[in-house]
């Protein structure tokens, strides 16, 4: 029986509270999710399951019992309380999947700071962009992303400690602190800070179509919803052994990749390590993983394979599987039930809605392709572009919206509140995203309503890409749009248009590409530059990058007076 049970009466007399009293929460109490994720767990006598199996790309294991994760969360707030991290200050984590990432997203949270996780394959320029937005004060990272910090410390005057998990104090310099877990004091007991449900948790910074990227920021009282989606949705149960394929530096990665799970007092196993089928069955096989939460490009790359490497292993052990991050298509459902004998459940959120709002429950029939229903507690519809009006038409195109209030949506973006009230019209949020509602209330995602790129699940934006194009020696003007892929769903094209005294060239083309990659990411790589004279803008000198765009995914261009006129 699925914790769910039935979607239809889970939804009648739908409430919070639910969640609420199953935490033991008291509206107006402390709620703290690190105490949550790690002493609640103990309290409830299971200080000795599994929280953690770790296991990197070499093979090499660590395992940590919720005792574990309880005292090295204590160790490593103790330590940042002792270098003077005061609460409500922002601490990033910029590390690879490493233990030292999930027990110090506990750990943060413990001593009441704001953790800003962030993905350690962040080249220097998109580090310094969000470190300096969030005026953060320090940052917790390791050795080989270092020379990345340094390069990046004296322009962010608000970074005050720079901490390093696996080096020696000896190899750092002036400002750089050691911190080793295996040889930190277990520290039994800590003062876990008395945040409530509005003091702020997480910070994540993800892409819009305009300006540079968003600091998201979530309170603690997000574990509400974390915590009922991660036991209805993926329906985590007591013996599950749960594995999550995001990293941590983005919202799939903490929502469901540490909150959801911890908060449940399930064991979840972590692959420190890049994609490789052979090598994530093998894992699987090995741990005996139950519940997988994977995304379609991983999935695709895994049709790719075909059905027979997944008979090499025994994946018996799967018993739910789910996906999110871009559109899951029907195909790939039908495959894992071929392969895996399970199909895959799609589930739609977003950074800023910080749990899953629309998505397929275990028991529920799936329609391959659709991304399900709306979680009880969500209020959601699709709304004419125009009017902002609700479509009440079956089938009808319009913006996926939802009504503000659920607990785990972001409270705004740091420093930002323009760019937050821009995403409301008509009292609804608004995703950013196009859909349709079929009779039965399943809803079918089109595509986005904006810019912004989506390339293997993770959302890049054209300015930040543009911006660092503008900063080539040889780029006069630039456009990044999304090209369509048949793997990463869409890849980042450059249209750039060369300072006089350039000439395109295969080897500029290549020279740009690597300095994205380096400054910024490989995910915001442009895989494609064309380079053209010029550029398609509006009256007022805007480059239009619809039409860029249109031309890409082969679509009418279509009406520009309006765009000519912006
Ligand atoms: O465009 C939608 C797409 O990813 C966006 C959210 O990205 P981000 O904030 O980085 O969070 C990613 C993981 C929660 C959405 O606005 N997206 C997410 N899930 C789906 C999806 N597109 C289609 N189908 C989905 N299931």
């Amino acid at each position: 029986m699925s914790n769910i049970g039935s979607y239809e009466e889970r939804l009648q007399g739908f409430d919070w509270s639910i969640a609420e009293q199953e935490l033991g929460y008291t509206p107006g109490g402390r709620i703290n999710i690190g105490w949550y994720c790690s002493d609640r767990i103990c309290d409830l006598g299971l200080g000795q399951k599994h929280a953690l199996l770790w296991e990197d790309a070499q093979g090499v294991a660590k395992k940590f019992t919720y005792d574990d994760l309880r005292c090295y969360s204590n160790s490593i707030a103790a330590f940042l309380q002792g270098l003077g991290i005061q609460p409500g200050e922002r601490v990033c984590l910029f590390m690879d999947r490493v233990p030292e990432l999930y027990i110090g997203f506990v750990a943060i949270l413990k001593m009441g700071a704001v953790v800003q996780p962030l993905f350690s394959a962040f080249g220097d320029e998109s580090l310094w962009t969000r470190l300096e937005n969030a005026q953060t004060t320090a940052i917790v990272t390791q050795k080989k992303h270092l020379p990345k910090v340094r390069k990046i410390k004296d322009k962010l005057p608000y970074l005050k400690h720079i901490i390093v998990v696996d080096a020696p104090q000896t190899t750092l310099r002036e400002g750089e602190t050691s911190f080793n877990l295996d040889e930190a004091p277990k520290v039994d007991v800590f003062e876990v800070y008395p945040s409530t449900a509005e003091t702020p948790s997480v910070l994540h910074y993800t892409s819009g179509t305009t300006g540079q990227p968003k600091g998201a920021q979530h309170v603690h009282y997000s574990i509400i919803s974390q915590y009922l989606t991660a036991k209805w949705v993926l329906d985590l149960q007591a013996d599950d052994i749960y594995w999550c394929n995001a990293d941590p530096g983005w919202v799939t990665g903490t929502s469901y990749g540490i909150i959801g799970p911890w908060a449940n007092g399930v064991t979840q196993a972590v692959l420190d390590s890049g994609f490789g089928t052979e090598r994530w069955y093998a894992f699987i096989q090995k741990y005996r993983i139950t519940v997988w939460y994977s995304a379609p490009t991983a999935i695709r790359l895994l049709m790719r394979e075909g059905t027979e490497v997944a008979r090499k292993y025994d994946l018996s052990s799967l018993r739910h599987l789910a996906s999110v991050g871009e559109p899951l298509n029907a195909e790939a459902v039908i495959w894992s039930q071929e392969a895996y004998g399970l199909q895959f459940h799609d589930t739609f959120w977003q950074t800023e809605t910080g749990c899953m709002v629309i998505t397929n429950y275990p028991g529920m029939p799936i329609k391959p392709g659709s991304m399900g229903k709306p979680f009880p507690g969500i209020t959601a519809t699709v709304l004419n572009p125009r009017t902002f009006e609700p479509v009440n038409q079956v089938g009808m195109v319009g913006l996926i919206a939802l009504r503000p209030g659920w607990p785990s949506m972001i409270r705004g973006y740091w420093n930002n509140p323009t760019g937050y009230a821009n995403k409301f019209a008509n009292g609804w949020y608004l995703c950013g995203d196009r859909a349709s509602i079929d009779r039965d209330g399943y809803y079918w995602f089109v595509g986005r309503d904006d810019d912004v790129i989506n390339t293997g699940g993770h959302l890049v934006g054209p300015f930040e890409i543009e911006s660092a194009l503008l900063e080539h020696p040889a780029v006069a003007e630039s456009a990044a749009v999304a090209k369509p892929d048949p793997v990463n769903m869409e890849v980042v094209k450059a249209f750039i248009t060369l300072k006089p005294g350039f000439e395109p060239s295969d080897d500029l083309e290549l020279e740009i590409m690597n300095f994205i990659r380096k400054r910024l990411s490989p995910l915001a790589m442009p895989q494609e530059i064309e380079f053209s004279p010029g550029l398609p803008k509006t009256r007022s000198g805007k480059i239009m990058r619809r039409v860029l765009r249109a031309r890409e995914f082969g679509e009418p261009v279509g009406d520009i007076s309006t765009l000519m006129d912006e």
